[in-house]
């Protein structure tokens, strides 16, 4: 199935959403249409999550398997009741403390999200974003809306309007630019329905502090593995967030690392491959010799995940065939960095 359509670009103030182009979203949203919209963590690709035509199109714009489950967005907890049952009272604690933010529960499913939001599953995953367009688009639609990250299936997800334009023009019926998203990771994904809460990607709420709230959460490593069978998370397969470049990421002691960065770096110059580097800008100095392109990022762990897709997608654009990276650590935002990294590279690593 496709869904091919007249996109429309549409600005809206990041901090003070204009009433008239959110009113119009919010039509196109309940006509059953597709809304592209920022959100604090990455643009998402909004569609009416009790319109299973609807969702059916976010399914073909994306090309992306109907097995993999949606994120439903709400905007007040209120809405939780029509989206979820059985919903443990650990949630309103967390939401209290989370929401709005980046932090996503999979909870029993209410029959009145689509099945297919599910991709079938008797579970279904809900957050409540804190950007002022998403909510005032939530708020407006009074809907709850499916919406996965918008970009093509695979691809490093979209933390600017452009990126969103680059994977889905001509496939979605708007796409709202409200400037960059702040965090530019995803959000985390928290499962409640097992016998104890467990990570089952890490995101925008670091692990530390939830831990604060709930000692015993654990985080998954099962979706770290290249095989699909018995995956938590559905959509979290090896090959994920990928820049068309092969990924090569390197971790460990960090002289080794920048030893090891430069050797590859040499051997892949070497043999006619564009190198692209992914590197803190305090690194920039080591690698000026190389005719590599390099994407830079000032060290803190906040602006690597803002600009990590966007180092992505620029380095892609240069036409580079290969892309060196190292880790940024495993604490707080470190691990969600770290994940994506690890499924950008499929799995790739060199251990120094
Ligand atoms: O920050 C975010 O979470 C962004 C913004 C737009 O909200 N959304 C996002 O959605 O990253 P998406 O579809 O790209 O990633 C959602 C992940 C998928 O890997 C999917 O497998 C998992 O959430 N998921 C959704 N429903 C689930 C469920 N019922 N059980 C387990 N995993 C689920
Ligand atoms: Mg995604």
């Amino acid at each position: 199935m496709t869904y091919t359509v007249k996109t429309r670009l549409l600005q809206v103030d990041p901090v003070h959403p204009n009433v008239e182009v959110i009113k119009l979203c919010a039509h196109v949203l309940r006509e059953g249409g597709l809304v592209a919209f920022p959100t604090e963590t990455v643009y998402g690709l909004g569609a009416n999550a009790e319109d299973p035509n609807a969702v059916n199109h976010i399914f073909a714009a994306k090309e992306r398997p109907a097995s993999d489950p949606l994120i439903v967005h709400l905007h007040d907890i209120g809405q939780l009741e029509n989206i979820a049952t059985g919903i443990p009272s650990l949630v309103f604690k967390l939401a209290d403390q989370f929401w709005p933010g980046p932090l996503t529960f999979v909870l029993q499913r209410n029959d009145k999200i689509a099945s297919n939001v599910a991709a079938g599953k008797s579970t279904v995953a809900v957050r409540m974003p804190n950007h002022p367009v998403a909510l005032s688009l939530l708020k407006d639609a009074a809907l709850p809306v499916a919406a996965p990250s918008a970009n093509r299936f695979s691809r490093p997800s979209a933390t600017t309007a452009q990126h969103v334009m680059e994977d889905l023009d001509g496939r979605v019926d708007i796409v709202l630019d409200g400037g960059a998203t702040i965090i530019g990771v995803e959000s985390t994904i928290l499962d409640l329905t097992k016998k104890s809460p467990l990570i089952l990607r890490p995101g925008g709420v670091t692990l530390e502090a939830l831990r604060v709230f709930i000692p015993e959460v654990q985080q998954s490593t099962r979706f770290l593995r290249a095989d699909e069978r018995g995956i938590d998370a559905p959509g979290m397969l090896i090959k994920h967030y990928s820049p068309r470049a092969s990924l090569l990421l390197f971790s460990g002691d960090p002289d080794l690392v920048i030893a090891s960065m430069k050797s590859s770096a040499t051997e892949q110059i070497n043999t006619g491959k564009k190198v692209g580097l992914l590197l803190p800008d305090s690194e920039v100095g080591l690698f000026r010799e190389f005719s590599a392109i390099i994407y830079s990022i000032a060290g803190e762990l906040t602006d690597v995940s803002h600009y990590l897709f966007a180092g992505f997608r620029s380095l892609d654009a240069s036409g580079v065939d290969v892309i060196l990276a190292h880790d940024f650590g495993r604490t707080g935002l470190g691990a969600a960095i770290w994940d994506r990294l690890l499924r950008a590279a499929e799995g790739k690593v060199v251990y120094c």
